[in-house]
């Protein structure tokens, strides 16, 4: 065995790594699988993006290394979005910086602000860059537990002050992944509050922004911490423009966490493709009528999915926001989510994303993402029908 660092352990222990490994058996075996399991769209980029990142890759100048300069007119579209949208002022110079993804802009950002041993507020269950990126840069993590009673917000009241005292960093993302749930504006004023009490620096990851259902609009950090004084907020591509295959998100926020977070990524990144940077900016500048084309489609499925769940006598709330379902799981699977989706998986080819996976208080849950047309989620609530009688 060789020796690898302390830090790989905390990454050994991934549920999603045995889905895996029973899917590709089953794929291994020449069998089909419904694959609920993941939050990656099924929906096709629009046309508009694709046409100006294809016309980029003709372009020379586009075939160098994009320097920190270069992303001047990326800021500056990002900036005037933003304020266009949520009515606060962006410095395109010292507020907004380009990344790959949120995902790596959230897990490296902890690099940025986290001493060994610090601690830093994560939501539980949660996204799973959010706790592995506070593990890579040596901190410890609190788990907020996120309740069905509560509305999956965290309560604050029941961090330990022991814990509060070597607090650095709060880490919150609504609309959430998993639970679904949208965070009202009082929540994020008495987040900035108590962050602001506590010292804490405040990270929102908002990948979901545009995926909500109701008149409820998601609320963005920034317009609670207008002056961002201990905020930066984390977007995507992904999952509005259906562009996660090209990873491409930014974060928008206070210039000292911003000019922090880019120094970690000079060391370890030269910034994503000119041309895709030229397709978020014509996906931002465009009609917006195809992330409305998205969350229609999304709402038609999640509508679809929870009424066959219902014909089958699984009832599950009807989600607000974002491309999943979240369920709690049928008796007697209660406390058992990887073994349900384990052996589901193996008897019928259907994937969920286990509760577990996702944080101790996800346990009792599972997954679906809203990432198949209507027919094939009938599909999958039939076999999943046909589990439930053998198992239940
Ligand atoms: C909360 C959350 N953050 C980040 C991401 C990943 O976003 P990106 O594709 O921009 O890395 C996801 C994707 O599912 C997510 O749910």
């Amino acid at each position: 065995m060789l020796a690898l660092s302390e830090r790989i352990r905390f990454l050994e222990k991934n549920v999603f790594a045995d889905m895996d490994r029973a899917k590709t058996e089953i794929i291994n075996r020449g069998e089909k699988i419904i694959d609920l399991s993941l939050g990656s769209a099924d929906l096709p980029t629009a046309k508009h993006i694709i046409e100006t990142i294809e016309k980029s890759l003709h372009n020379p100048e586009n075939h160098r290394y994009l320097l920190h300069g270069g992303t001047a007119e990326f800021r500056k579209v990002v900036a005037s979005w933003y304020q266009k949208r949520f009515g606060n002022f962006v410095d395109w110079e010292t507020e907004v910086l380009p990344l790959i993804g949120s995902q790596e802009g959230t897990a490296h950002f902890p690099l940025a602000v986290i001493n060994p041993g610090d601690y830093a507020l994560t939501l539980d269950p949660g996204y799973p860059s959010h706790a592995g990126g506070v593990y890579l840069a040596g901190g410890q993590v609190y788990a907020m537990p996120l309740l069905e009673e509560n509305n999956f917000l965290p309560q604050f009241a029941h961090i330990p002050e022991a814990v509060l005292a070597k607090a650095k960093l709060m880490i919150l993302s609504y609309p959430h992944n998993p639970t679904t749930a949208i965070a009202p504006r009082s929540f994020f004023e008495e987040a900035v509050a108590f962050c602001k009490k506590h010292n804490l620096i405040l990270v929102h990851d908002f990948p979901y922004m545009d995926i909500y259902f109701g008149e409820e609009r998601p609320v963005s950090v920034l317009e609670v911490d207008k002056n961002k004084e201990i905020s930066i907020e984390f977007f995507t591509f992904s999952k509005s423009y259906n562009m996660g295959g090209f990873r491409i998100g930014f974060a928008i926020g206070n210039s000292q966490l911003i000019a922090a977070l880019r120094k970690i990524k000079s060391i370890v990144d030269f910034n994503q493709y000119r041309g895709i940077l030229q397709g978020a900016i014509t996906a931002l500048t465009s009609s917006q009528q195809c992330v409305a084309e998205t969350v229609r489609i999304y709402r038609e499925r999640r509508d679809f999915l929870v009424s066959e769940l219902a014909k089958i006598g699984w009832q599950v709330p009807l989600p607000p926001a974002t491309l999943y379902v979240w369920a709690k799981l049928l008796p007697p699977w209660q406390q058992n989510s990887i073994q349900y989706c384990v052996e589901l998986l193996k008897e019928t080819g259907v994937a969920l994303s286990p509760g577990a996976g996702f944080g101790k208080h996800g346990e009792g849950y599972v997954r679906f993402a809203l990432v198949q047309p209507p027919e094939i989620l009938a599909e999958a609530v039939a076999k999943i029908a046909l589990f439930h009688q053998k198992t239940c």
